[in-house]
């Protein structure tokens, strides 16, 4: 055992050092892969395309763990989640969720969050992190919208790509849940039919993105089937989408369980890893390649891709990394960052807030959750902070020696409550949703039909504002949520999600103007639920249209509460002075975008420039507007700066199903820039030539 170790260490050695080019690496790599699964029995092969444990985690266990093969030196695969920290590691920071990092708008922090994220697994001993969640958000009912970004494909493509970079300097990505998973209480048996242009342009793009650009090394089948046949062994989805026509060379494991539904179609159609258990592979995959069911060459090609991924990052080496980054400082500040740039300040009228000292020195902080650690779901992507800092504390720790604090901890005010509420000078409801309205299914709370806040809460809102014209409402929750009347009861609205375990203190920071609130809603928040599709949680048969989010609220001409892309600032910015590098473009042609973006306020602040299309005269459905661009800029008072927006014109084409091919249409392109979908006062045309059968990735 030890030669064969010490021979895999030779080789890899050789293959860290031979260096040369990616192409050289890349050869010496591919012949130790095929040179260690020249070496493995059948058995052992069979072996690592399964899971070994239990169903559930036990008690202490970490990592979910697929077995390596010890006499070659080929070390296991320790699994854990998740989208907003690593789940199972006792101190590991808790990231804002994915929808309030989806609200920076901005990647590059969304890489650190992955980076940090990547380095507390490795430093645990795990190498594989179950994340991002990076599901199309069809609808806000789904139970959970917080673990992923938003409604926009692009929008989402740019943050999965950023996350999984960031993860993969220290461990292995693995996006999920691959593909159309947007219904919580069905999941495990709903079939979503879906046309093949809506498949293409809508549900898939950011898993493409995430595995060309962001070269993930895994994948995560979802539980439900698309076009009646399961994720977890769809042909179209695994083999042909994936890794024929992407040339994904990384590894496709299932959602757990149920996630796998055969011993042949799943083995045979391209998943390679049943997980956590062996229930359809193991003994049953070994007889079916004895008998010729399953060709060895199926299990030598999954065997391969995981063989692969374990070489690429170095798995068979030491991390490096002890436990101190668990839970570090540096990696609590990040988290902290994104909370303050994730959070969408909604409404404030007669610039309430930010709140100050001398305007306000006496300030009730009002309701149940203000004093509640609220940072998300209790499903799969739950977290094990050690501590979790709450609005009030947050608040009160940081600014309690300049104003006189007031908590009324409850949702349900009583009169002698009100008379304190009356006697603020201002009062911050906190008030939203938790884990126990939604969530993941069967483990968590699962979809939300209705997006308002409770009778209860609403009626904390009513009465607190009902006495005081300072009413101010921090709302928590992981996606959309409608706002009825008490909207107009009260002054200011700031929207923090699930912010993280840091979230207090960037509430406090943004509430008295230590911060000023930057983010962008990546969602819709529609006035009712009768402005979206219809989201059907109970039959085993939906149907998924071309439109959804702000392209289908657009397409109605509805107007919502709060449009995609919104958000407010205590500062002013003007942006002015459209071009293009050109005007007229063809494909393969990068249309460069330029704007100037003037702070004009007294106070320093970031606003985010989007770039949306339309396509009048197509000859397909198009989107009123579609974002294809955007970008964060950060500006002193009175400062001025251009921003350049990139745009492949490619990216333009749409999916022709009867040639199987993407299509650019010779369209005058109307491009339209502003701060959000509902504000884009620039624009600019662009005369794109037609071209038959264009590469988009
Ligand atoms: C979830 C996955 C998760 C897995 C392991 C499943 O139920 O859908 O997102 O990674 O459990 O916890």
């Amino acid at each position: 055992m030890k030669i064969r170790t010490l021979a895999l260490l030779a080789l890899c050695l050789l293959v860290a050092c031979s260096d040369g080019n990616d192409d050289s690496r890349g050869t010496n790599i591919e012949q130790s892969v095929r040179a260690l699964v020249a070496q493995m029995t059948l058995e052992d092969k069979i072996a690592q395309m399964a899971g070994e444990g239990s169903v559930l985690l036990p008690e202490g266990e970490q990592f979910w763990t697929v077995p390596g093969v010890e006499r070659l030196g080929l070390p296991p695969f320790k699994m854990a989640d998740g989208p907003r920290g690593v789940g199972t590691v006792e101190g590991a920071t808790t990231f804002p969720v994915g929808m309030a990092r989806g609200a920076t708008w901005d990647p590059q922090l969304e890489q650190r969050v992955g980076a940090a994220i990547g380095r507390e697994l490795r430093a645990a001993g795990g190498n594989v992190l179950l994340a991002p969640t990076i599901n199309n958000l069809r609808h806000p009912s789904w139970g959970r919208s917080q673990e992923t970004y938003g409604e926009d494909v692009h929008h989402l493509a740019r943050m999965a790509v950023a996350f999984v970079r960031g993860v993969q300097e220290y461990a292995l990505a693995n996006p999920k849940h691959y593909a159309a998973n947007s219904i919580e209480d069905t999941r495990f048996q709903v079939n979503v039919t879906i046309d093949e242009r809506t498949l293409r342009e809508v549900y898939l793009p950011q898993f493409r993105a995430a595995v060309i650009e962001g070269k993930a090394a895994s994948l995560m089948s979802a539980y439900n089937s698309v076009n009646a046949q399961f994720c977890g062994e769809n042909e179209q989805l695994l083999r042909q989408i994936l890794k024929t026509d992407w040339g994904f060379d990384g590894f496709v494991l299932s959602d757990w369980v149920l996630g796998t539904q055969s011993t042949l179609g799943s083995a045979l159609n391209g998943l390679d890893l049943e997980m956590p258990v062996a229930r359809f592979y193991g003994d049953n995959l070994l007889a079916a390649v004895t008998d010729g069911r399953v060709p060895e060459s199926v299990i030598d090609e999954a065997v391969s891709r995981m063989v692969r991924k374990k070489l690429e990052f170095g798995l068979d080496r030491p991390s490096g990394l002890d436990v101190s980054e668990i839970g570090s400082k540096a990696h609590l500040a990040l988290a902290r960052d994104v909370a303050v740039n994730g959070s969408v300040l909604l409404q404030n009228n007669g610039g309430v807030l930010p709140l100050s000292a001398s305007a306000h020195p006496r300030i009730v902080v009002a309701g149940a959750l203000a004093d509640m650690p609220n940072t998300g779901d209790s499903g799969s992507s739950d977290t094990r902070p050690t501590f979790v800092v709450t609005p009030l504390q947050g608040i009160e720790e940081l600014f309690g020696d300049m104003v006189t604090i007031d908590h009324i901890g409850k949702d349900v005010l009583n009169p002698a409550d009100l008379a304190r509420v009356q006697a603020a000078d201002a009062v911050i409801v906190v008030t939203g949703l938790t884990a126990a309205d939604e969530g993941e299914g069967l483990i968590g709370a699962g979809d939300r039909l209705e997006l308002g806040l409770s009778a209860q809460r609403t009626q904390l809102i009513r009465d607190a504002a009902a006495v005081n014209d300072r009413t101010i409402v921090v709302l928590e929750g992981g996606g959309a949520i409608t706002m009825g009347d008490w909207l107009a009861d009260i002054e200011a609205l700031l929207m923090v999600w699930y912010p993280g375990q840091m979230g207090g203190y960037a509430i406090a920071d943004l509430l008295f103007g230590e911060a000023n609130p930057s983010g962008k809603l990546p969602i819709t928040f529609p006035a009712s639920l009768e402005q979206l599709p219809p989201f059907d949680n109970e039959s085993l048969e939906v149907t998924y249209q071309y439109f959804h989010g702000y392209r289908y609220v657009d397409r109605n001409d509805s107007t919502p509460e709060f449009p995609f892309g919104f958000g407010l600032s205590y500062t002013s910015f003007a942006i002015e002075r459209l071009r293009a590098s050109q005007i007229q473009a063809g494909a393969g042609d990068v249309v460069r975008f330029s704007v100037d973006v003037k702070n004009t306020g007294t106070r320093a602040g970031a606003e985010v420039v989007q770039l949306y299309v339309n396509y009048p005269g197509s000859v397909v459905p198009r989107a009123e507007r579609e974002l294809m661009g955007f970008a964060r800029v950060f500006l002193e008072p009175g400062e001025t700066q251009t921003v350049e927006i990139p745009l492949a014109v490619n990216r333009l084409a749409y999916y022709d199903v009867t040639q199987g091919a993407w299509v650019l249409e010779g369209l005058q392109h109307e491009v339209r820039l502003g701060t959000s979908s509902r504000d884009l006062p620039l624009s600019i045309m662009l005369s794109v030539a037609a071209q038959q059968d264009v590469s988009v990735e």
